[in-house]
């Protein structure tokens, strides 16, 4: 009795191969002959489906087989066993059934069912040839394996996706194990001129420009992402043709550690994009460097037009109101209509002076030259108040003496410039201004209380008062920073650091 309870044993327990059981099955079953206890074993199993078919016709189906195929037993014993089958697959499986009686085959086979109520099933299954009631029958042993077989169909479009995506980045995709190529998408063509065949089983080597920096940016790579999941940098690669490029590489290690150096390396040519960089940086500066030069060209020109003016016009003019007053002095008592005339002679020359001046000190103000910022800076808030009617405040802590001529004048020429945007735009009643320097900067801070500024007015390409601004301020080192004041208005404030 003892071998008999082993072998029911056995076969109690949770069976995931069909040839397993079937082991246990020929065991006890000795000698092929089926005996009523194993019938009870086989009848009990719920974890494979038992069959057993004589004379072309079911005589037995457990109550697994039962179970999956949604008939009852009655039912299943009228039927012929091919009906089950899906049509497309009777004949392969038929073969295999075959083969495997003939023991030409011995691992199991799979096909297609129709249950009862006509869901598609598949099924995974082992046949042997016994004894059952003193004739030779088949006794099958089967399980579902529809779960398994959806998952691993899921599995594989899954992977097809992967590929796809793969396939559909333009950037070369490289998976490392050990500084080795094992995988590698269609984009490496294209990238670095080498197909993916001629990549994979290879060093990575073969894409730097020399072993020195291969080793090196792998040394990177496996550093950083000991402790980070994902890298990014940029380093030169080499073409199959030999061509050198700069490449954006961003690398990722599979799974949460770090494993036998298994990373994910991504590469996306930039060489070109770097050098529209560079050309920008390059086609930048030199705007820079012209607007400045023009800058200081028109500097010096408005300084000599204003010393012309001023020297030849001026004289000339003063030595014409000297002329007559003189005149003037010298008229008969009883000539009214030309001394008069002479009047408004001297009016008009005096008017006329004035101008000259007004246009020079636009055109150059000389109080820069002679008295420095600050003074010029003071003289310009009055003269601003005086001309606009907008109160204007100056403080001024600052003295002229760290700062440059040059300076001097660019920072003038962006106190002007917020001078002439609070008249034009600001629609404000008062303006402050704060002139001040310490040891690292100067300082300088126009703040009004009108209608405010947007970003998108300060950033605004076409806005080339602000750009002017910056631009003279840059010249310097320094800032220029335009912001909403409160309550209200606009404050301008520079920056320039003082050597
Ligand atoms: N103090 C201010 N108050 C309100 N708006 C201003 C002020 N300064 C400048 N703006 C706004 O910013 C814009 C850009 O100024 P700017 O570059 O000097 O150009 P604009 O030639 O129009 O003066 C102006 O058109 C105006 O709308
Ligand atoms: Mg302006």
């Amino acid at each position: 009795m003892r071998p008999r309870k082993t072998a029911k044993k056995e076969l109690m327990e949770p069976v995931d191969n069909p040839e397993t059981a079937l082991t246990g099955i020929i065991a006890s079953a000795s000698l092929g002959t089926f005996g009523e206890d194993l019938y009870k074993i086989l009848a009990h199993s719920t974890q494979v489906g038992y069959y057993i078919i004589q004379d072309k016709k079911f005589q037995f189906i457990n109550s697994h087989f039962r179970e999956y195929t949604g008939y009852t037993e009655e039912e299943v014993l009228k039927m012929k066993p091919a009906f089950l089958l899906m049509p497309e697959d009777r004949r392969n499986a038929t073969k295999n059934a075959i083969m495997m009686l003939r023991e030409q085959r011995f691992s199991p086979y799979e096909f297609r069912i129709v249950t009862k109520d006509g869901r598609i099933k598949w099924i995974m299954e082992t046949v042997m040839s016994i004894t059952f009631k003193g004739k030779r029958a088949i006794l099958g042993s089967s399980m579902d394996v529809t779960e398994r077989k959806e998952a691993s169909r899921r599995l594989e479009e899954l992977e097809a996706l992967e590929s796809s995506i793969l396939d559909a980045i333009p950037q070369a995709v490289l998976g490392l194990h050990e500084r080795r190529i094992n995988f590698a998408n269609h984009a490496v063509k294209i990238i670095f001129g080498w197909h993916r065949e001629e990549l994979i089983g290879k060093s990575i080597r073969m894409i730097y420009r020399n072993e020195e920096e291969a080793d090196k940016i792998g040394e990177i790579f496996y550093d950083s992402l000991e402790h980070q999941r994902t890298y990014e940098t940029e380093f030169a690669c080499q073409r199959k043709d030999g061509r050198e490029i700069l490449c954006r590489m961003k690398a990722s290690r599979i799974g949460e550690k770090l494993r036998e150096k298994r990373i994910v390396v991504t590469y996306e040519d930039i060489t070109a994009e770097k050098k529209a960089q560079e050309e920008l940086q390059r086609s930048r500066e030199e705007l820079r460097n012209l607007y400045t030069h023009l800058q200081s060209v028109r500097e010096e020109e408005s300084t000599r037009v204003a010393r012309k003016i001023h020297d030849e016009l001026g004289q000339s003019l003063t030595a014409l109101q000297m002329d007559l007053s003189w005149l003037k002095n010298r008229l008969p008592a009883n000539s009214k209509a030309i001394r008069e005339k002479t009047q408004s002679m001297s009016g008009l020359v005096d008017a006329t002076i004035e101008s000259v001046h007004n246009i020079t000190t636009e055109l150059r103000p000389s109080l820069l030259d002679d008295l420095g910022l600050p003074a010029a800076i003071e003289w310009q808030a009055a003269d601003f108040q005086k001309r606009s009617g907008i109160r204007c405040q100056a403080h001024i802590k600052c003295t002229n003496g760290a700062i440059d001529r040059e300076l001097a004048t660019a920072v003038f020429r962006i106190f002007q410039e917020t001078l002439t945007n609070i008249a034009r735009h600001a629609k404000a009643t008062l303006c402050k201004v704060h002139l001040s320097e310490n040891k690292k900067e100067l300082c300088l801070e126009v703040t009004d209380n009108g209608v405010g500024i947007t970003q998108w007015q300060v950033d605004d390409a076409r806005s080339f008062g602000m750009i002017g601004m910056r631009e003279r301020a840059h010249l310097w080192g320094g800032t220029v920073h335009v912001r909403n004041a409160k309550p209200s208005g606009t404050t301008v404030r520079v920056l320039i650091p003082l050597k």
